[in-house]
């Protein structure tokens, strides 16, 4: 059997663009519609996806001009609610489909973030996973006390422990602790559950975890840094990694330092997927596809566009000067200790870090980032498919791809994919005719 591609379905409110404005559109007045989301989960599980993912963030925008006014005007990264409920809501309607669940270590505690995961775990039968991330943000990092963004070697430290909190806590009850036995009378043998007197150089948890252990035991850890210590801290923590989508160079380097990180630790490299977040967009016909992609940028103000990036930056893109070098734009981004691999740093890597833009130049760029409309991959089945077989052969056929559709999109954008991508990935060898695996984690690593 071939190398199976894996696919994800990425659905979080996050988008500049204002497809939510057209006519079948369901982001409006009745948002959020638990329908909405389970019609989305019941038709991404007939695609045979592995799982849904919401990313997440808990601030409104505010970093562009330093206010939310744009932010909330144009409803940029926000309105978000927190997932897990609404997880609940779809895990019902499916029976296979995973769910994808995104917290920041940097203002989470790892007992109680441990100890929701492992009731959702239970919820869904084994269907969750768990994106850890740091956050970049800045007024994610005004909800929770701080006054600009932690140190980013520091805050991964945290991370890293974080995660060996939580997955000593998910060990500290053993399957069989729990007996039920109605003769003797006994709950849970006290020989099968383990405090764990953690005392680290953040966290400090006594444990055990007060419940039985879950499906999956430990759901899956995803976890998406870049950098070179995003990357060492992934090796550390995660099942599988995300990746965003690039220059294929650039991708087969994420996988050669990847695979370097995950053999410092000991880790197999061939059990590690990348998934690779990319906006697709697949047409019934090339003509169709074409009108949805034109679409990502039709009428979405400069405004929105600004805030987006600052916000994912860290850097207030109202200050830029009239005329810069990408090098010094880079510079104030690694100095305010936002990441240094993001859409500047991808900028740079293109077009070099002495090369000069205007504002305007650079905005228009960033529109075309921030919608995607640049890195999208867009055509009909065939092309499509073409394209993602070609980038997982590039990156060491593991993995697969996690598939940026905005809420708003029209419904159909969705339907396409399942109707026609995944038959076209099915006839080549490379995708799965059904879910062989009893959880998340089984159905990832087949
Ligand atoms: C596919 C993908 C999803 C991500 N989702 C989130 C998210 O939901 N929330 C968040 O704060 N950061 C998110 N990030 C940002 C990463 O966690 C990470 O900070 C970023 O890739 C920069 O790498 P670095 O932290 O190693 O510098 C995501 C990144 C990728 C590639």
């Amino acid at each position: 059997m071939k190398p199976q591609i894996h696919l994800a379905l990425d659905p979080s409110w996050t988008q500049v663009e204002t497809q939510w404005r057209s006519p079948g559109s369901r982001v409006g007045p009745r948002y959020p519609d638990v329908a909405m989301f389970e019609d989305m989960a019941r038709l991404a599980e007939r695609g045979l996806f592995d799982m849904i993912f919401f990313g997440d963030g808990t601030g409104i925008p505010d970093t562009w001009t330093g206010g939310i006014a744009d932010a909330v005007t144009y409803g940029v990264a926000w309105p978000r609610m927190d997932m897990s409920p609404w997880i609940t809501a779809m895990s019902r309607v499916t029976s296979h489909i995973g769910f994808g669940l995104t917290y920041a270590s940097t203002f989470m505690h790892p007992f109680y973030t441990a100890r929701l995961l492992n009731s959702l775990d239970h919820i869904t039968n084994g269907r969750m996973a768990f994106n850890v991330v740091t956050s970049q943000r800045r007024s994610d990092y005004a909800n929770y006390g701080f006054d600009g963004l932690v140190d980013h070697g520091e805050r991964y430290e945290r991370l890293e422990e974080f995660v060996d909190v939580c997955r000593a806590l998910w060990d500290s009850v053993e399957p069989d602790a729990f007996v039920w036995d109605t003769t003797t009378g006994m709950v849970a043998d006290p020989a099968k559950i383990h405090p764990i007197n953690h005392v680290g150089k953040v966290f400090k948890v006594k444990g055990p975890l007060n419940v039985m252990a879950s499906p999956q035991r430990h759901p899956v850890v995803l976890q998406a840094g870049g950098s070179p210590r995003g990357t060492r801290a992934a090796a550390h923590v995660a099942d599988h990694v995300f990746g965003l989508t690039k220059s294929i160079p650039a991708m087969r380097k994420q996988r050669d330092d990847l695979d370097a990180a995950l053999r410092a630790e000991g880790r197999d490299p061939a059990g590690v997927g990348i998934i690779w977040s990319i906006r697709t967009i697949v047409g019934e016909t090339q003509a169709e596809a074409k009108a949805l992609h034109e679409s990502l940028i039709a009428d979405v103000p400069r405004e929105a566009v600004g805030v987006w990036l600052s916000h994912n930056t860290g850097y207030d893109m109202a200050q830029l000067p009239p005329r810069f070098s990408l090098g010094e734009l880079q510079a104030r981004i690694v100095a305010a200790n936002a990441s240094p691999v993001g859409f500047v740093g991808l900028l740079s890597e293109k077009y070099g870090d002495s090369t000069e833009f205007s504002r305007d130049e650079f905005f228009d760029h960033a529109l075309h980032a921030a919608t995607g409309y640049d890195t999208a991959l867009v055509g009909d089945a065939r092309q499509v498919a073409d394209r993602l077989e070609e980038l997982f052969e590039a990156t060491g056929s593991r993995g697969g791809f996690m598939i940026t559709l905005s809420q708003a999109a029209p419904p159909r954008t969705l339907e396409n994919l399942v109707d026609h991508l995944v038959p076209e990935l099915q006839r080549r060898g490379r995708y799965r005719t059904r879910y062989d695996g009893k959880t998340l984690r089984d159905n990832l690593a087949t």
